[in-house]
């Protein structure tokens, strides 16, 4: 790609202009301003004049990024272009729901919208490559990441990643509507230990090759423009500084040549705090070497990579490489052609926060919302004639639900619960509301500590009054937007503060409660499941948050979305996922009925309260027999599973018709379940459809005990049902 044009332009530049290209700078200036004061921000700005910076992140705006870019631009010598980078992980100004939501719709057109709106928002304020998608795996919901992931699962974040990805790029990237995707965090970044980020990473290598990176290799191949490392190490190795990750796999057995490796802010000098490299030189020295290619904000490329060429310790080969695949992806963006595409103040002006972006945003939100708990069909609610109470301060909120990582939302944008109600019902004055509990104090914003409120009950009686003379209640609960995110892991996975006390003293006002969770984790809430009758989870869905969630308490949109991480009953239980290993004590004999000789706890239970791919549904669905085609198959063959689905319910409804494979031997033990296939079906009420499935050498294979990828005959359940654990099973053998 492009190699003629960028080939020439490499033999323009001095060693100093190629280092230049590795360097991206946050900028925290105002670019329409007057030259910055401070003397940091003043280097940066001569930097970038004299060509020694290939990207920016953090600079916004049509105006301030066509002035920033006119520096590199009619400033320096060669006039290469720059990247502006920035954050937009679901949604510009148009919120999207979290990332984790939009998981658990299972619906690539959800992820691809939604990513589509976002690139051309973005893009109409001058960025041309986004920080996402974020495909780390997630099974421990103590870490404030799981917002940005698209859960435990490889094959789903695989689905959804490269969905994301294409709705950034589009089909080419030199669309002005279309910017550059970043496949992060490359990896292994989601089982950091304990949850805590950051944190040490030590797994198998088995784990690494069949769990953390089957999505990447997925983005690779759905052509990513660039990867970003992560700030852990794993195995005692920074991942910034993985020859196996970078080179090995990456830019090597995946072919992967076009795009470039960015580092994470700092990580390049936190080789030294890691105990990995004794100063920059040694820093700059082995992430280069190691495969990643530019430097975000640790300034250690531009004070060691020249000498270390100029000594001969890096081949200037290796650097051209770096500088190759930063310089194609500027030509793939068009920068060339035009450096000022996305810079265009009149579209700024016109395309973003548009009804036409809200209503994607609202169809999104719906379909990311999953029903954990119905009885007695309580929901769904009627719009008239039904007196609603509406209580829970996060009910009223409208900036939690635009979430964690919102780039330029505006504040207080969303669509609160509340009003979401209130658009829906015939008659306002049949919704009341009151706040009920305060979840936070003080600051609330992305850099800084929470402070939650405690022993509060000052707005309870107003609550509990409400919810006495009110048909149904609406209870809001959850957490603020601002509990996940970048360094924001959890010892405690509960609601905060005052809300179970709250609840409490509601059910003994009112027993007929529907919770509506907003949060951006798996939340430990076996209480709530034990007392409530119905609960919705909702996670933070965005700027048209209230209205889809009304669209689903009122039955407008019949839920469909299914848990794409599993809810674990306390926080003890984590990492909790449903592809786990069998181990050798997995369940006890019913002989020995009370010892304790077995893999478990002695005080809750080994399931989650809630199974990854579980959600339930206004309607029911029932499964029929699970046949297959076939009781054996050899490795160019196939089998079809089929299964039929019938929808005995009294509403139209989609169901998520989930396979699940078991490989019971293997030269490496394999997990007790993996999902391989899903389909999303809708069906009328008395409808029947039969589902199929195609199994294949490919679905049965894994890495190995040599890691070579590959199936290995034997025998194979497979389960097909509606969530991971309610399935119906049978098995057939892989023969030679
Ligand atoms: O993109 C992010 C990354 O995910 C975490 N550290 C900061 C980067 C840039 O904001």
């Amino acid at each position: 790609l492009y190699t003629a044009q960028v080939d020439s332009l490499i033999s323009l530049m001095t060693l100093e202009e190629k280092v230049g290209q590795l360097n991206l700078y946050a900028g925290s200036w105002e670019f329409t301003g007057p030259v910055p004061k401070d003397i940091n921000n003043q280097k940066k700005f001569e930097n970038i004049k004299s060509g020694k910076v290939g990207a920016m992140l953090n600079v916004i705006t049509a105006d301030g990024t066509r002035e920033a870019q006119k520096l590199a631009v009619e400033h320096s010598r060669l006039g290469i272009p720059l990247l502006f980078g920035y954050d937009v992980i679901h949604g510009y100004k148009t919120m999207m729901p979290i990332p984790i939501g939009q998981a658990a719709s299972w619906d690539a057109e959800v992820a691809r919208s939604g990513a589509q709106i976002a690139a051309k928002e973005a893009s109409a304020s001058g960025i041309n490559w986004t920080f996402a998608p974020m495909m780390d795996i997630a099974r421990d919901a103590r870490w404030g990441r799981m917002m940005e992931s698209a859960g435990e699962d490889p094959f789903l974040a695989s689905y959804m990643s490269k969905a994301w990805i294409e709705g950034y790029q589009g089909n080419d990237m030199s669309d002005e509507a279309t910017i550059a995707a970043c496949a992060k965090h490359f990896a292994a970044y989601g089982f950091a230990e304990a949850g805590r980020d950051y944190n040490t990473v030590d797994i198998s290598m088995q784990t690494l090759y069949n769990m953390v990176l089957p999505p990447f290799k997925a983005a690779s191949e759905a052509g990513v423009a660039t990867f970003m490392n992560s700030f852990n190490e794993i195995g005692g190795v920074p991942a910034n500084g993985s020859e196996l990750l970078q080179r090995q796999l990456l830019k090597g057995a995946w072919k992967y040549q076009n795009g470039f490796v960015v580092s994470d802010w700092g990580s390049i000098g936190e080789m030294i705090t890691h105990g990995y490299a004794a100063d920059t030189l040694e820093a700059g020295y082995k992430a280069l070497t190691a495969g990643s290619d530019m430097d975000m904000e640790a300034h250690v490329y531009e004070n060691s990579i020249e000498e270390l060429v100029a000594d001969g310790k890096i081949s200037e080969d290796i650097l051209n490489d770096a500088v190759r695949r930063i310089l194609t992806v500027k030509y793939q963006l068009g920068l060339f052609d035009d450096p000022y595409l996305y810079c265009d103040a009149d579209r700024e002006k016109t395309d973003l926060l548009t009804k036409e972006n809200l209503q994607v945003a609202r169809e999104a939100a719906k379909k990311s919302i999953v029903l954990l708990k119905n009885e007695n069909n309580l929901l769904p609610l009627s719009k008239e004639g039904q007196s609603i109470a509406i209580i829970g301060s996060l009910a009223s909120d409208k900036d939690v639900p635009l979430g964690s990582w919102r780039a330029q939302a505006v504040e207080n944008s969303a669509v609160s619960l509340l009003e979401g109600v209130k658009n829906a019902v015939t008659d306002q004055s049949n919704v009341q509301f009151a706040s009920g509990y305060t979840l936070t104090k003080g600051r609330r914003q992305f850099i800084y500590e929470l402070e939650f409120v405690s022993g509060d009950r000052s707005g309870f009686s107003k609550a509990i009054a409400l919810a006495k003379k009110a048909d149904v209640v609406v209870l809001a609960m959850g957490e603020d937007c601002w509990q996940t995110g970048e360094g924001r892991s959890q010892t405690d996975i509960g609601l905060k503060g005052d809300q179970m006390e709250l609840m409490n003293e509601l059910l003994k006002a009112n027993k007929k409660i529907v919770v509506t969770l907003m949060n951006g984790r798996s939340l430990a809430i076996p209480k709530l499941d034990e007392k409530i009758p119905a609960i919705l989870e909702v996670w933070h869905l965005g700027s048209e948050a209230g209205n889809a969630i009304a669209d689903v308490l009122f039955g407008d949109y019949n839920p469909s979305g299914k848990l794409p991480v599993s809810f674990p009953r306390n926080v003890g239980q984590c990492p909790i996922y449903y592809n786990h290993k069998n181990g050798g004590r997995p369940a006890t004999n019913p002989h020995d009925a009370g010892m304790v000789f077995w893999s478990h706890y002695t005080d809750s239970p080994n399931s989650p309260l809630y199974p990854f791919g579980y959600g339930l549904s206004y309607t029911t669905f029932e499964y029929g027999d699970l046949s297959l085609s076939s009781s054996e198959m050899n490795p160019d063959g196939t089998i079809t599973a089929s299964i039929n689905v019938k929808n005995t319910g009294k509403m139209i409804g989609q169901e998520t018709v989930q396979l699940y494979i078991r490989d019971y031997v293997g030269s490496v033990t394999r997990p007790v379940k993996e999902l391989k296939g899903f389909e999303n079906i809708t069906l009328n009420p008395g409808e029947e459809r039969e589902v199929l499935f195609t199994i294949n050498n490919e679905t049965l294979s894994y890495y190995r005990a040599d890691l070579s990828f590959g199936s290995e005959p034997g025998r194979f359940a497979v389960m097909i049902g509606g969530d991971s654990q309610k399935t119906l099973t049978t098995d057939f053998r892989l023969v030679d």
